[in-house]
């Protein structure tokens, strides 16, 4: 199948940056803009130099340090954004200028206060400007999928004029859907004069969870750049998260026909060190790069992934840089995922003996959200010495029946215990094995996970 290469343009150092406690001083965002560089996104947006020296040292700084991808730098449509944008990115290899006015009625009405007109002249008279600092100049009408379609055309028609060479479609407020934001790319690309020598770029912000959807949408519509940022960052519920889209391209490519330049084992390293940086967490739910996206606590899904991790996960850890995958043990945990832990800790087991086990295991579990290795090695030790006790801090009281019963058994009770729970075992730590006799034996680990 034939690829078309998206272009990917990484806001994590501006728009990100936006997100309430993202902010990055130059060191950081230097920092940040190499692992960029090793991700191989395409444009680095670094800042917006107008807002502070130190967003306009990070351009700088950016501009001539990263010499591979495009630095694009935000400007407002107005001359000091401008001047000052270009100024930043004097010392870049490849600079580009993203000027942006918004179109909408409620923010010319209430927030710009101008008319229509004014906003059309604005645009010209900007990316002109632009122009004249550099030739790749983006143009953003910022809440474009709440603007009139009519207006957005005759906008994004003055900004085509004016020598824009890539138009951006802002869902500033995240408030398109899919069929809809297609439907805006579409009407663009049979509208406007002297589209095809401009790049159509979407910029998704995900205030209904809809940013990487509406932004695929808009891809298979016909546009060319998306605008995204690691771990999803950026105003409010932030903009499409690169990782997602880099990840739904590439695992989808029997239905995405595109293809990216990012080196996708460097997705997880980029999103560490942003959390680093920023010492903002990344939920544990994420997807590509949480800590729970390769995290498997379920028996039955344990037991799939030990026998073939196809059952479980649609791409390796190691495609996107995660170390491994992880079998957590907890109360949905199996036999097969606790044996294998068991025999990661020097400890092998017949099936009886791992019956007994995992019978003391569950019964912790339980109790206590993750079962450490510390927790595993006492129960392990506990159950061999017929001793059953777990670990003190969630301490279990002992069934008095079970601890006569030990001490009456001597040396050799392990053996005795393993091969009959009796009456004794009425109390929950002695919970009855269920009889898996009546089924096949490769089922049973499907069947005991549960
Ligand atoms: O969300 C938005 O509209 C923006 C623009 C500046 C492109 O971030
Ligand atoms: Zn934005």
């Amino acid at each position: 199948m034939e690829r078309t290469r998206i272009t990917v343009f990484d806001t994590t150092l501006r728009d990100g940056e936006q997100s309430p406690g993202c902010s990055m001083n130059v060191h950081e965002k230097l920092r940040m803009a190499h692992q960029l560089d090793r991700l191989g996104v395409d444009v680095i947006e670094a800042g917006f130099p107008i807002a502070s020296d130190g967003d306009f040292e990070a351009v700088q700084a950016v501009s001539a340090a990263i010499r591979r991808p495009i630095i694009a730098a935000l400007a407002r449509a107005c001359t000091a954004d401008i001047e000052r944008a270009g100024q930043a990115l004097a010392g870049a290899a490849r600079p580009r200028i993203h000027v942006f006015l918004a179109t909408s009625d409620i923010h010319l009405k209430y927030k710009l206060r101008i008319t229509r007109e004014q906003c059309l002249e604005q645009t010209r008279q900007s990316v002109r400007l632009a122009k004249s600092f550099c030739e790749d100049v983006e143009f953003s009408p910022e809440d474009a999928t709440r603007t009139d379609p009519q207006f957005l055309c005759e906008v994004v028609q003055a900004a085509v004029d004016a020598g824009a060479t890539t138009i951006n479609i802002p869902d500033t407020v995240g408030y398109t859907i899919p069929s809809e934001y297609a439907q805006t790319i579409r009407m663009l690309r049979e509208r406007i004069t002297g589209i095809e020598k401009v790049t159509i770029s979407v910029h998704c912000h995900n205030d209904l969870g809809l940013a990487v959807a509406n932004s695929l949408a808009a891809i298979e519509a016909g546009a060319r750049q998306v605008e995204c940022a690691i771990n999803g960052i950026g105003e409010r519920a932030g903009n499409a998260s690169l990782e997602e889209l880099v990840m739904a391209m590439r695992v989808r490519a029997d239905r995405y026909a595109f293809d990216t330049g990012v080196v996708s084992e460097q997705l997880y390293p980029a999103s560490q060190a942003l959390s680093e940086i920023t010492e903002v967490p990344v939920q544990p739910n994420k997807a590509i790069i949480g800590r729970n996206a390769f995290a498997h606590e379920a028996g039955i899904h344990q037991d799939g992934v030990l026998k073939n991790p196809l059952t479980y996960e649609i791409m390796t850890p190691h495609s996107v840089g995660v170390p491994d995958s992880k079998l957590v043990l907890g109360k949905h945990s199996g036999r097969h995922a606790l044996g294998l832990r068991c025999e990661q800790l020097g400890f092998r087991f017949d099936r009886r003996e791992l019956d007994e086990v995992y019978r003391r295991f569950v019964v912790l579990a339980d109790r206590i959200k993750h079962v450490e290795d510390a927790h595993l090695v006492e129960l392990i030790r506990d159950t061999q010495m017929e001793t059953p006790r777990i670990p003190p801090a969630h301490a279990e009281p002992i069934p008095a029946a079970l601890a006569a019963a030990a001490i009456a058994n001597g040396p050799h009770a392990v053996e005795r215990t393993f091969a009959a729970p009796g009456p004794a075992a009425a109390a929950p730590l002695e919970m009855p094995l269920p009889s898996l006799s009546e089924h096949p034996p490769e089922q049973e680990d499907y069947l005991w996970g549960v």
